[in-house]
């Protein structure tokens, strides 16, 4: 049952797409370019939308899981649980100044970079962190019976922009990401 981390992993590989999309953007906006904001609030609402409330809430089953099976790493998993919960707030605060920007408030740019660009590389230095510790130790730690019982309390939820049905608000990031694919 191993799939599950295999579907966890997939979800970095795909959110760390997105993430270059956003640091991409943040680039143009440090720049004084003309950023595009309405595409990193689209990066960001797919974060916020998806991974903050699927990927992570799934992982923390999986994470409580691991922890019964390995009481010695409850201080690494209630760490990055706790880092779940500082992410999800950061996440949601860049969101809004993004938002904020896109409906004319004046943020300046330099705020509004060093905001992303932390939560960029938090996000990324925390999945990073969950690739090397926590999902190796899950795959071998944790057996069937310990699988069955994590599945039965997840709620499969498709991925809007990965998934197999492309929600539209998602089509202009999907095309980036597709170009960018190729760089
Ligand atoms: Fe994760």
């Amino acid at each position: 049952m191993a799939a599950i981390i295999d579907d966890l992993h997939q979800d970095h590989v795909n959110a760390a797409q997105v993430l270059k999309i956003a640091e991409r953007t943040l680039g143009s906006v440090e720049a004084g370019e003309d950023a595009d904001f309405s595409l990193l609030e689209d990066a960001m609402r797919y974060i916020t939308g998806y991974s903050d409330t699927h990927h992570h809430p799934v992982e923390d089953i999986v994470f409580r899981q691991l922890r019964k099976r390995s009481p010695q790493m409850a201080a690494e998993i209630d760490a990055i649980a706790a880092e779940h919960d500082s992410i999800i707030m950061k996440g949601k605060r860049f969101l809004d100044s993004v938002a904020a920007v896109e409906e004319g408030a004046l943020v300046p740019r330099s705020a509004l970079v060093n905001r992303g660009r932390e939560y960029l590389s938090t996000l990324s230095k925390h999945m990073d962190l969950e690739e090397s510790t926590l999902f190796p130790a899950a795959a071998t730690m944790l057996d069937e019976s310990d699988w069955e019982s994590v599945s039965k309390r997840i709620d499969c939820r498709p991925d809007p922009l990965f998934g197999t049905s492309l929600d539209e608000d998602y089509r202009r990031l999907w095309k980036l990401i597709q170009l960018h694919d190729r760089d």
